[in-house]
């Protein structure tokens, strides 16, 4: 069996986990006294986002120096402490590798800038459009925007041309192209893997390689143009091959991609990555594809992007990472579910609903206690620098603040990154200090604590999930497929492996919901057997955001 279907990630956010020196922000020491917490969770990896020395722009996902650890989040003892802690615990650690880009600040950078043409090549340096002179910056060589709004390019008088930057304006992208980055970067990789990391996550990884020509984007903002480049299998082969790689857990985020990449990314022959993180089915509730503009989340169209990846991954040998949520995405219940009527139901429906599906499942740090968005009434409130750059672009559209408000209530990445809820102590007994963001307001109910002490808990559920992963191999190892692919309200699935039958009926309703197959309990008469579910007992349909699985041998 291939290492990582069984296997069940967590993922955590170092800043907003746990601050065990009171300053306010979250550290490694803070992860070391969770360890007993997670291991009781079941959880095998630990994937912890970036610590590593950065001025924080993008919250770490704006390095300064991959080999360091920033002093906020602790030392290399605290780190080598940390993964000698978790080992004796059965957790092993995945890091995050920001691979396409570095920060501003990063001595290469500041090279570049001091005029070393060794490293200005380590950077995408382009002339400007329609220079009216050779002192004139011109025009951006593209319209291609940046993933948190205006152009992704950069005039910078110190290196005499523009540098592109497909996020932040302070995180400037490296050049694949040149051999040099791709062995410093394969270098960064290995130094982590010889600390003792046992698996990685590559950033946005599928945008490291850029297209041949650069020319505008004549339908949309240019992702198109510089998702899953023309070089980018070989460069994630030569990777793997030059990190050593080959045997490890590792999942790419891959932005805007389709399944044909990646079934290349992680079919075992192509030697590139175990599984892949899309996110096709968290913009269902994009309005028009826009992510500012809100929507119900339409279920049907939900339930055709789960089919057709799930599907698609299954007949052509690719794997698949399972989530709803991570530090860029508001809370699932919030969003797909019903945070206040029927919390615990909808945070137990939808974690069954990925849990057993095909593919490797993650837990985004609070997810496993059903922690909600803030509802966060002040833009002061926001410290994202997307959400503050959208804020500003929604008012330039005429929103008013109201508006522009209640939008990045909804689709804030802060949504995501609120202290984790340990407790009804002052800032949830995340830190003794005032966090760096705002706690929810909900943390006196909404937390470890109380959520352990009912017997029906939304911990117990997720723990439960993961006991079934480990003791039954048809849900790592079974063939998926759909059912009720009509039905407007239930998301319905089949797994099969030898002569077992794994069925998932999930309600994603407030409302009672019925099946096109006839009465839920049918499938009792059929042979079926409960084996987890949401409510107690069976009945004709489904009661709001219950989840059934049933199971049967034979
Ligand atoms: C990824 C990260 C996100 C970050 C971006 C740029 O999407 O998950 O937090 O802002 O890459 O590094």
């Amino acid at each position: 069996m291939t290492d990582f279907r069984n296997k069940v990630v967590y993922q955590i956010y170092p800043k907003s986990f746990k601050d065990s020196d009171g300053d306010g922000v979250g550290d490694l020491r803070g992860i070391i006294e969770k360890l007993d917490y997670l291991a009781e969770l079941g959880v095998d990896y630990l994937w912890i986002t970036p610590f590593f020395l950065s001025p924080q722009k993008d919250n770490g996902y704006d390095v300064a120096d991959y080999t360091a650890i920033d002093p906020r989040f602790g030392s290399m003892e605290d780190f080598e402490e940390l993964v000698n802690a978790a080992g004796k615990r059965g957790l092993k650690i995945m890091l995050d590798m920001v691979l396409c880009h570095t920060s501003d600040q990063h001595l290469w950078f500041q090279k570049a800038l001091g005029g070393d043409e060794t490293y200005r090549r380590y950077y995408i340096l382009r002339d400007g459009r329609n220079k009216k002179g050779p002192e004139d910056p011109g025009e951006p060589p593209t319209n291609w925007q940046c993933a948190f709004g205006g152009s992704a390019w950069q005039w910078e008088p110190r290196l005499g041309k523009w540098y592109l930057h497909l996020h932040d304006v302070s995180q400037p992208d490296l050049d694949w192209t040149n051999p040099r980055v791709r062995e410093e970067l394969a270098g960064v990789v290995r130094f982590w893997k010889e600390r003792g990391v046992a698996g990685f996550r590559f950033d946005v990884i599928n945008l490291i390689s850029k297209p041949e020509r650069f020319e505008d984007d004549t339908e949309g903002l240019g992702r198109r143009l510089f998702a899953d480049g023309p070089h980018v299998h070989e460069y994630l082969r030569e990777l793997v091959a030059s990190a050593g790689l080959e045997g490890m857990v590792t999942v790419g985020e891959m932005a805007s991609t389709d399944l044909e990449n990646c079934l290349l990314y992680t079919r075992p022959d192509a030697h590139e990555l175990s599984m892949v993180f899309n996110f096709h089915h968290l913009k269902v509730d994009y309005r028009d594809g826009d992510k500012w503009a809100l929507m119900e989340p339409d279920i049907m169209e939900l339930k055709r992007l789960f089919a057709a990846w799930q599907t698609g991954m299954a007949e052509g040998g690719g794997w698949n990472a399972l989530f709803w949520c991570n530090h860029d995405q508001p809370r699932i219940v919030s969003r797909f579910g019903d945070e206040k009527t029927y919390r615990k139901e909808s945070a137990k429906m939808l974690a069954a609903c990925i849990h057993l599906m095909r593919g490797t499942p993650y837990i985004y740090q609070g997810e496993e206690i059903g922690m909600t968005n803030p509802g966060y009434t002040s833009i002061d409130q926001y410290r994202d620098v997307e959400s503050l750059n959208h804020y500003q672009i929604l008012l330039d559209k005429g929103k008013t603040e109201g508006e522009a408000l209640e939008i990045l209530s909804v689709r804030s990445r802060d949504n995501g990154r609120t202290p984790m809820q340990w407790s009804e102590e002052p800032h949830g007994g995340f830190s003794e200090a005032e966090p760096w963001i705002p706690v929810a307001a909900n943390f006196a109910e909404v937390n470890v604590a109380s959520d352990l002490g009912e017997k029906d808990s939304i911990f117990s559920f997720y723990r439960e999930l993961i006991r079934i992963r480990k003791e039954m191999p048809i849900v790592a190892e079974g063939g998926i497929w759909f059912l009720e692919e009509e039905n407007p309200d239930v998301l319905a699935y089949e797994r099969r492996w030898n002569n077992e039958s794994l069925i998932v009926l999930c309600n994603f309703r407030r409302q009672y919901a019925r099946l096109i197959k006839g009465c839920v309990s049918d499938y009792e008469k059929d042979g079926y057997r409960k084996r987890i579910g949401n409510y107690q007992g069976t009945g004709a349909g489904l009661r709001p955001y219950e989840v059934i699985v049933y199971h049967k041998v034979g």
